[in-house]
């Protein structure tokens, strides 16, 4: 295959413009820019990088890899306008590469870790989810996805870091969205690091939380909310959602949860909810919700990253309602929040 210095299409027939093909192309070269800012994440080369341009080789020394070969990934990067080249061989951080900086406001380096390795990895095998419903993840690496996780600790802390990365804004607009003053308890089903948590808790001192999820998962959560000094309002509650939830909650906040779930699991979780909660308690689900047939929507990559990762799925507004009636729960109100994230609240029927 010929691939041409202007962006890598054939020389015969070109019968569209070169607008069309270069768009065309973009979309068939992605998995290369996924795995170049992989590379860059992986190896920390922003944070080497942060006091100044540096060469390659000095990269490679601090970094223990090929010298050469790093220079001709760093040569894609600056393409993909990760780094710039600059004089006497070296390479500086522009403001997008500065983003896979560690501890960059908003920072994107564990989500680019974390699609780099099994996303990547599972989203090859596509088309087997669409041939056959099962999801790739399990067909690539042998396990569900939250399973695998358990079981590798490394992966489950880089999943954790990237599911709370540049959520602030999204979390604040999630305080303005809905009125807490009125609740006691928060319950995070399925909280995680405890980063939705932290954040209502941070603005409403009146507030207690109990954070829900595997044992496996509690570990982070301590060392996140201790560090947001929301600790001594928390109770971390081990447990698993298809069986119990913890009773007694004003306002049960189910953050990227329903969406993981085919509507059977998906039921269970929110009867759980609905049998423990509080009269006059609320559901809060944040998912993105997928406008109707005929809109093109960003939420459609939510949604396939679902399929392939887990049995899960995202819904229009309509398919919410219906899950959510028959869980015994009215939806009641979908604000959308920020970027693809809504909050649907529902109350008991
Ligand atoms: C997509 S993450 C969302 C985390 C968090 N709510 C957030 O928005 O950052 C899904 C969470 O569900 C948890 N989870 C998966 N299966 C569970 C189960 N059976 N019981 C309790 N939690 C579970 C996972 O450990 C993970 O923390």
């Amino acid at each position: 295959m010929s691939e041409s210095s202007s962006g890598a299409y054939p020389d015969s027939a070109v019968t569209d413009s070169h607008e069309s093909v270069e768009s065309a192309l973009k979309l068939v070269y992605g998995f290369r820019s996924t795995q170049v800012t992989y590379v860059v994440a992986k190896l920390g080369l922003a944070d080497h990088l942060a006091d100044g341009p540096l060469t390659a080789t000095e990269l490679a020394s601090r970094v223990n890899v090929k010298p050469e070969n790093l220079g001709r990934v760093l040569r894609l990067a600056a393409f993909f306008g990760v780094v710039a080249e600059v004089p006497g061989e070296r390479f500086e951080l522009t403001s997008l590469g500065r983003m896979l900086g560690t501890d960059a406001a908003g920072s994107i380096k564990a989500t680019a870790i974390m699609l780099g390795e099994e996303h990547y990895g599972a989203w090859g095998s596509l088309l087997h989810s669409v041939k056959t419903s099962e999801p790739a993840f399990e067909h690539v690496y042998g396990a569900p996805f939250f399973d695998y996780m358990a079981a590798h600790p490394d992966v489950q802390a880089t999943f954790d870091a990237a599911m709370s990365a540049g959520m602030d804004v999204m979390l604040e607009s999630l305080c303005d969205a809905y009125d807490f003053s009125g609740s006691r308890l928060v319950v995070d089903v399925g909280g995680g690091n405890g980063s939705v948590a932290a954040m209502i808790l941070g603005r409403h001192p009146h507030l207690e939380a109990v954070i829900y999820d595997q044992a496996q998962v509690l570990a982070a959560a301590e060392s996140y909310l201790t560090a947001a000094s929301v600790r001594s309002r928390c109770r971390l509650v081990p447990g698993n959602f298809f069986e119990s939830v913890p009773e007694a909650g004003d306002a049960y906040v189910l953050s990227n949860i329903i969406h993981d779930w085919d509507d059977e699991r998906a039921l269970r979780i929110l009867r759980n909810c609905r049998a423990a909660m509080a009269p006059g308690a609320a559901v809060l689900l944040l998912e993105a919700v997928l406008p109707e047939h005929g809109s093109p929507s960003v939420a459609a990559m939510a949604d396939v990253n679902m399929m392939v990762l887990l049995t899960g799925r995202e819904r229009t507004e309509k398919q919410y309602a219906a899950l959510l009636e028959a869980a015994g729960l009215r939806l009641s109100k979908v604000t959308p929040i920020w970027a693809r994230e809504s909050l649907i609240e529902a109350r008991p029927l």
